[in-house]
């Protein structure tokens, strides 16, 4: 195939390119005549926002006779020269000497017309969607943050590790879990053995992982630092703006570190991402400043510049309490704080990131420390403006014998999870790591309301199209 430049690259390289030849491929948005004889054709091959202007005259004898086929949605590659651009807001356009047609696209079935279109219409076309200017920048910005992660922890020392997906542990124990299993309905339901996996792939149970931390807690307690980020499932049928049934999950962990420690690498690292999409995917970002959150900019801006605020699980009860809002959950010590108390302390109470630590030890699971107060824990959340809980994360219950007890609390057999106990029987060290959902990272750093917009193929109770 004939090479060809990215139009990101030819915008950003205009003047470079003014004058010359250029070979450019991609779908066309739009095209219309004027009655002079020429065509003005949008091509748009996803590097950017913008598309680039495309000149076609009627009479050229390179094209003449496959103008008439070219229509919204068909796919070409066009050699022309570069010229500057009379038009407003562009500075480059090209002027076609060459025109190849290679995919036709019949312009009155094209779902994706010049017109807006509204998400929920999107994603009933999702082999489509990519195409359109909103699900192009949340694909970019998505693409950036992935890499960012994976700057930000190997210039820090961490070995990227891959956790199993296909796991016989629910890590947090929420029992939220899918089965993986090869055996049809009826060797389920017979019932003939005690053992119901017996046949079984595995014989014996098996899901897909709702997180990747116990094995991550394995290879920080080898090789000091690490971090796993890859796909985690679960089964909880919350229908919410927030949460997916399949989600990805950059999850550090680190040996000799306590709660303080991990808090300030989360802090780094959420102001790490966020500095980076404002550097790197600005065009991005006023295009979702304009059209979805007017206040993007600002709120990004903010939580790279400005210091988080910390409080106690407590304090933030105290201050919730004292607010005058009418939540529709109670707000009292015990309780679970929901997405409306998160709102309230980040959107209202602070403005900016908000971190709550030493939560009550019954709200979270049974591998966070425990506090010499023995009520509480050494979680943390990190809460974000719109978002909510953007990272969650504790330092590890590293004594033996709490962690049996922690284990028999919550009803975790110890004899399952030996080899997390035997952790702490061989070379223990105080350890913490975090969880941070990908598509809530891109939620918050796009504006998007829905999660359903941040991820290609949503998965959400009652759909796994595609
Ligand atoms: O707070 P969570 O449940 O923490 C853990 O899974 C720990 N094992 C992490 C760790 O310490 N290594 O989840 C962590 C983050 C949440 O803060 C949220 O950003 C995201 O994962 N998350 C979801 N994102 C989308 N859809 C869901 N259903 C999510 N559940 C959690
Ligand atoms: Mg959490």
């Amino acid at each position: 195939m004939e090479k060809a430049t990215r139009i990101a690259e030819l915008f950003a390289q205009s003047e470079a390119y003014v004058g010359k030849t250029a070979r450019v491929q991609g779908w066309v948005r739009t095209r219309r005549d004027s009655k002079a004889g020429i065509s003005f054709i949008e091509l748009n091959d996803g590097s950017c926002l913008k598309s680039v202007q495309i000149i076609a005259d009627h009479n050229h004898p390179e094209y003449q006779e496959i103008l008439a086929d070219i229509t919204t949605g068909c796919s070409l590659q066009v050699e022309g020269t570069v010229s500057p651009s009379p038009g407003k807001g562009q500075s480059i356009e090209i002027r076609a000497n060459r025109i190849k047609l290679y995919g036709r696209s019949d312009p009155l079935t094209y779902p994706l017309q010049k017109k807006r279109h509204s998400l929920e219409f999107l994603r009933q076309i999702a082999h489509l969607r990519p195409r359109s200017n909103t699900i192009g920048a949340v694909t970019r910005i998505r693409n950036r943050l992935s890499y960012g992660v994976h700057q930000f922890f190997q210039d820090r020392g961490f070995y990227y590790i891959h956790t199993p997906i296909i796991t016989s542990s629910d890590c947090e124990g929420a029992g939220e879990v899918f089965r993986v299993t090869t055996l049809g309905p009826e060797s389920l339901l017979t019932g003939q053995s005690d053992n119901i996996f017996e046949g079984d792939f595995f014989n014996r149970p098996a899901f897909l992982t709702v997180s990747g931390q116990l094995q991550a807690e394995i290879y920080a307690l080898a090789l000091g630092k690490v971090y796993t980020f890859g796909p985690t499932f679960r089964s909880e049928n919350s229908n919410t703006s927030r949460h997916l049934a399949e989600f990805w999950m950059i999850e550090p962990e680190a040996a000799f570190c306590d709660l303080q420690d991990n808090l300030e690498l989360a802090v780094e690292f959420v102001k790490h991402l966020v500095g980076t999409i404002l550097v790197d995917c600005s065009e991005d970002l006023e295009f979702f400043a304009h059209f979805v959150e007017p206040a993007l900019l600002e709120t990004l801006q903010k939580t790279v510049d400005t210091s988080f605020e910390i409080i106690s699980y407590k304090e933030a009860v105290a201050f919730l309490k004292r607010s005058d809002e009418a939540f529709t959950f109670p707000v009292e010590w015990g309780n679970d704080l929901q997405a409306e108390h998160e709102r309230y302390l980040t959107e209202k109470l602070f403005q900016k990131p908000v971190a709550i630590i030493d939560f009550p030890r019954a709200l979270k699971p049974f591998y966070m420390r425990v506090n010499a107060d023995e009520q509480t824990v050494a979680a943390m959340d990190i809460l974000v403006p719109r978002i909510g809980e953007i990272i969650g994360g504790s330092q590890r219950e590293d004594r033996r014998d709490v962690l049996i007890e922690q284990m028999q609390l919550k009803g975790i057999s110890t004899e399952e999870y030996r080899w997390y106990v035997e952790l702490r029987e061989f070379g223990s060290v105080p350890h913490a790591g975090f969880g941070c959902g990908l598509e809530r990272m891109v939620q918050f750093t796009t504006g998007l309301p829905n999660i359903r917009e941040v991820i290609p193929f949503p998965r959400t109770p009652g759909h796994a199209e595609f």
